[in-house]
């Protein structure tokens, strides 16, 4: 679990303000929800056999002997919020989440136990349009925070029934070279077959190069819908390539899913995953509804992303106004407010000290100016103006001109 500081934050302010804007533009409107959930919403959900319920929930009983779990993912929570407050049955809702994730991995490079998304679920639209919208967000977000780097990977996973039809398949050819199957294979393959696809262990990839191909057996719906997204796609000018390993970590899938992947980040590659889970409202309660989703990792984007340096500059103060003059304290701080009154990021310097150290200071809160307010300039109802940045000479303006003399300066070398 990180601590993110000052320098970083700037990053993900920017991404997020981006990832905002362009939400915004397709029509999605934020939804807020609770961080803890009930143990058994990510059961019924994830599914019981998948790696996060069954190893990396943080799970703890409440004073009542209630099981709560620190949410994993979101899109448990939202289909819930969604229910509960009646916005699913018969409606159509495009609503997004953020905030931080739990999950009790193995830390390294990219994956850690306290993480951030922001998720993007669609409700009430069964068409293969929204799949395809979903991924054209994706690309105009990256677009907007120039990542060109992404690559996306797309599968579809069918009916619930066409798989049920397929894993019998898988489960008879791995079955058939079990001797060749790791441990943790051996596992999946007694449990959810499926996610023995998801193998990383190099020594297992013939095998499941080797195993029957989801894509072979999709029900006929299920195939027309696909096709339909990837001619949107196409349409667009899209690039993907199909997968027909991809088969996610969480079992609430139906058909389309999809991964957005970065060759720079190393073995945790992904930024941006998500499909289609048709079934889940029902399953958790609700009136069947169609909904499909990805969830952004910030973490992750954040490591790719460049901030401009305009952005980048919004977080420094564009003056300090220093106060060596004995009486200063006062009068610069209502001169600071009134400076803030024109417009201008202000840091007034607080807690006394000579010139010399509060210079320092002013050097080292990345303003372009300092304002020194010495008794000589208190007297005249004036301010020293030093440009820290270049060798500019000092200016004396009067304190009722600075606001103006200042915006002035600065848009002159902006
Ligand atoms: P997910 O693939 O589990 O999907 O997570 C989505 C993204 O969250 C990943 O691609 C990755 O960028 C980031 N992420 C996941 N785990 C970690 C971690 N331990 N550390 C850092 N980043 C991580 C979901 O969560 C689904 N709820 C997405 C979705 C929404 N599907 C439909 N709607």
């Amino acid at each position: 679990m990180n601590d993110l500081l000052p320098g970083a934050v700037e990053r993900w302010q920017h991404l997020e303000a981006t990832v905002h804007r362009v939400l915004a533009a397709y029509g999605y409107r934020e939804i807020r929800l609770p961080i803890v959930e009930k143990t058994e919403l990510f059961a019924r959900s994830i599914g019981t056999h998948t790696d996060i319920v069954e190893k990396e929930m943080y799970t703890f009983e409440d004073r009542n002997h209630e099981s709560l779990t620190l949410r994993p993912e979101g899109t448990a929570g939202c289909v819930r919020a969604g229910i509960e407050n009646g916005l699913l049955h018969n409606q159509v809702q495009r609503l997004w989440y953020g905030g931080p994730m739990f999950r009790h991995e193995r830390p390294q490079k990219g994956r850690y136990r306290q993480f951030h998304q922001i998720g993007v679920e669609a409700f009430g639209m069964e068409g293969p349009d929204v799949d395809a919208e979903l991924i054209l967000m994706n690309a105009r977000l990256w677009r907007a925070l120039g990542i060109d780097e992404l690559v996306l990977q797309l599968n579809s996973l069918g009916t619930p029934q066409a798989r049920a039809a397929y894993r019998e398949q898988l489960v008879r050819y791995l079955e058939s070279r079990r001797d060749e199957l790791d441990e943790d294979s051996r596992q999946r393959l007694a449990k959810n077959p499926l996610r023995v696809l998801d193998g990383k262990n190099p020594a297992m990839q013939e095998v499941i190069a080797g195993a029957p191909s989801l894509l072979d057996h999709l029900d006929e719906a299920s195939r027309r819908h696909f096709e339909g997204v990837r001619a949107t796609l196409d349409a667009a000018g899209v690039r993907y390539a199909i997968n027909p390993r991809l088969v996610r970590g969480l079992d609430y899938y139906t058909r389309t899913v999809f991964e957005w992947t970065s060759e720079r980040l190393g073995a945790q590659s992904a930024v941006c995953a998500g499909g289609r889970y048709d079934g889940l409202v029902e399953q958790l309660g609700g009136k069947s509804a169609p909904a499909a989703g990805f969830a952004l990792g910030l973490e992750r984007l954040a490591e790719l992303l460049s901030v401009p340096a305009a952005v980048a500059a919004e977080a420094s103060p564009q003056v300090y106004l220093a106060l060596p003059g004995s009486d200063a304290e006062r009068p610069g701080l209502l001169l600071a407010e009134r400076l803030r009154d024109g417009g201008l990021r202000v840091e007034c310097h607080c807690g006394g000290g000579g010139l010399k150290a509060q210079l320092k200071r002013a050097d080292r809160s990345g303003a372009r100016f300092a304002l020194l307010l010495g008794d000589e300039e208190l007297a005249k109802h004036c301010v020293a103006v030093k440009d820290l940045r270049t060798d500019a000479p000092q200016h004396l303006v009067a304190q009722d001109a600075a606001a103006d003399y200042l915006k002035q300066r600065l848009s002159a070398s902006a």
